[in-house]
């Protein structure tokens, strides 16, 4: 059995992100701008992708080095063909512990009225829903594509009505573009079943032409949902939570603020990622990732995978959001910065 793994920094590896596809049918303006990802941006083939066997076989070794919660990422993950078979394999794993491994995904709600009963059924416990407006001209705006907010709203009624909550809603504020929407956002689920978070608007990537100018720090947000809807602090759920949680005064529910620019929370960051072609990446702001592929596909045993992993994580000592500065957009010590589609949210 597997002692706990521990990072160079001291960090437990507590949470494995595995991204199921680089494609999205939307093209955030800041995560797959049009100019980058045309029609002639080079996607993954499918043979070069983990099938939900490799996935699952990964998964049950980073179980046994004690991975408590598996989120599915993209790109958009529901374009996978059949997820919900890869949520029966994960759901079947089980965790040194015995606590249930929270199972969960993250996506921009576009199929989720078609898929979330199917989800739920396999063995899904929740969701997370990107939406970074209300108003429908702002948010076509936002993903580029034209889609309907509306049709977003309609997803997230029948992952709720599915039982896949606590559901939260993430927003990515971005100054000049949908900041507008944060009031009328705050507003729309008070008092609701969801979760609404606020993220700062990040340098991840190459593509985004990321500038802090356009960052709205947390603080700020707080200071203006507060003035119209009085907030409080509330302290973490879990430690190496990434969201600051503040409740309403009234009573009617909380919201969170995700820093990772203004207050950034790698001192206890938790998180590994596979992208979809099996690479493993120590920090959203890798330049480069590790080959878990090359081992699986070369035939070696369960043993040396799971040595490759531990020996990867005891060596991470990755907290770039720490040690940013504002003129290393599009770089990362030793090249260019892997695209947030790739290795997921
Ligand atoms: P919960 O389990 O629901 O608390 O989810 P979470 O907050 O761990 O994950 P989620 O995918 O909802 O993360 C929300 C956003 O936070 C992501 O889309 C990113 O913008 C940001 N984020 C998540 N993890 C990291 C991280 O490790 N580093 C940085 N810099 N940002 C992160
Ligand atoms: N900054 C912050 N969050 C981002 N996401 C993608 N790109 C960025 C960025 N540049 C996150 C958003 C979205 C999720 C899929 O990825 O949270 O909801
Ligand atoms: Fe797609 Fe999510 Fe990126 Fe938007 S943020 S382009 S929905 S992967
Ligand atoms: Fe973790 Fe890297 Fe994000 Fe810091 S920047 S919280 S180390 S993923």
């Amino acid at each position: 059995p597997a002692g706990l793994l521990l990072d160079a920094l001291g960090r437990p590896l507590h949470d494995l992100r595995i991204s199921v596809t680089d494609r999205c049918n939307f093209r955030c303006v800041y995560c797959m701008p049009k100019e980058v990802f045309d029609k002639d941006y080079a996607y993954l083939p499918h043979r070069e992708l983990l099938s939900f066997e490799e996935i699952s076989r990964v998964a049950r070794l980073f179980v046994a080095h004690g991975v408590e919660k598996i989120r599915l990422t993209g790109g958009e993950p529901l374009l996978r063909k059949d997820l919900e078979r890869l949520v029966g394999m994960l759901r079947a794993l089980a965790t040194p512990s015995g606590r249930p491994l929270d199972l969960t995904l993250t996506t921009n709600g576009s199929l989720l009225a078609r898929k979330a009963r199917a989800l739920k059924d396999a063995g899904l416990d929740r969701v997370t829903v990107s939406l970074d407006a209300l108003d429908d001209s702002v948010f076509r705006r936002m993903n580029d594509v034209d889609f309907a907010v509306a049709d977003v709203l309609h997803g997230l009624d029948a992952a709720q009505a599915a039982g896949l909550g606590p559901i939260k809603v993430n927003m990515v504020v971005k100054r000049g573009s949908n900041e507008d929407q944060v009031l009328p956002m705050a507003r729309h689920f008070k008092g609701s079943p969801f979760i609404l978070r606020f993220i700062e608007y990040m340098d991840v990537g190459a593509s985004n032409g990321w500038n802090m100018d356009e960052v709205i720090p947390s603080a700020e947000l707080v200071r203006r949902i507060g003035l119209e809807l009085p907030l409080a602090p509330v302290a973490a759920n879990y430690s190496g939570e990434t969201a600051a949680r503040w409740r309403y005064l009234d009573g009617s529910g909380e919201v969170g603020f995700i820093s990772s620019v203004t207050q950034a929370f790698c001192h206890d960051c938790t998180r590994l990622r596979l992208s979809t072609e099996g690479k493993l990446y120590t920090c959203l702001f890798a330049s480069r990732g590790h080959d878990l592929r090359a081992l699986l596909r070369s035939g070696q045993p369960d043993a040396a995978l799971s040595g490759a992993i531990a020996q990867l994580w005891r060596g991470r000592a990755d907290r770039y959001s720490e040690t940013r500065s504002v003129d290393t957009t599009g770089l990362a010590r030793g090249g260019r910065k892997v695209e947030m589609s790739y290795i997921g949210g």
